[in-house]
């Protein structure tokens, strides 16, 4: 079994490049731009049915590998996640999110723990805190999408914002210590939103990998992050 790569002290604030908007024949000098700048890699898998597109599996996970050392936190934007995790893992995975909206999430969070994964639940924009609440002691990380997975460039949607806050009260009053990850629409302009709201783990595809500089650009997401309310 491949040994996990550390993810970091959980509630600290992290940001994760997402290579959905990177050059895909490039992706190993994607990977080499934020290296020395990201906390973790954000690694989009679409299956073209959960959501209606296609982009990276297991093979492309592992050849990633053989180029980073970063903690690999892969969104399994897929109907059958269960099919596919033990593969993820070998290829180098460290960290599985799969969706609420599929079902089985517990079995699924149990599976992840079996193959020695981090484990993660995501819940779309439409998918309220009820549908996160009885797992919340069991995972690693919750994320909270903030957009309707598929694509990168979409606007975020604020509307979310109170769902985040639900999360962290919970996971405060239960002294849970679960990452909350926030994803989609991430920039300098709405990272201070949700850190603010109580995210701790800030996905950005768009806005670091669609800029010239994207190791600046991580480090600005990082700081407007930081700014205090
Ligand atoms: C959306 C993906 C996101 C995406 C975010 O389905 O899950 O990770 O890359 O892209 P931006 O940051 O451009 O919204
Ligand atoms: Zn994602």
């Amino acid at each position: 079994m491949p040994t996990p790569r550390d993810p970091g002290p959980p509630g600290v604030l992290k940001v994760a490049p997402s290579l959905l908007s990177a050059d895909f024949g490039g992706l190993a000098e994607a990977v080499g731009e934020v290296a020395n700048v990201a906390d973790w890699l954000h690694v989009d898998v679409m299956d073209g049915h959960f959501v209606p597109n296609l982009t990276i599996g297991p093979p492309v996970v592992a050849s990633l590998r053989r180029h980073s050392g970063l903690f690999f936190d892969c969104h399994l934007m897929m109907t059958d996640p269960g099919d596919y995790l033990e593969a993820f893992r070998d290829a180098g995975a460290d960290g599985c999110t799969v969706h609420v909206e599929v079902g089985s999430t517990g079995e699924l969070v149990a599976e992840m723990h079996r193959l020695g994964l981090r484990a993660g639940i995501a819940a779309n924009p439409d998918t309220p805190f009820e549908a996160l609440e009885p797992h919340l002691a069991s995972v690693e990380l919750v994320l909270c999408m903030t957009v309707f997975p598929g694509f990168g460039g979409q606007a975020f949607m604020a509307g979310v914002l109170p769902k985040v806050s639900e999360v962290r009260t919970a996971m405060d009053e239960r002294g849970l210590h679960a990452d909350l990850e926030v994803d989609g629409g991430i920039d300098p302009s709405t990272a201070p939103l949700v850190t603010r709201a109580g995210a701790n783990v800030l996905v950005a595809g768009s806005a670091i990998f669609g800029a010239d500089r994207p190791w600046e650009a991580t480090e600005t997401i990082r700081a407007a992050a930081s700014q205090p309310g």
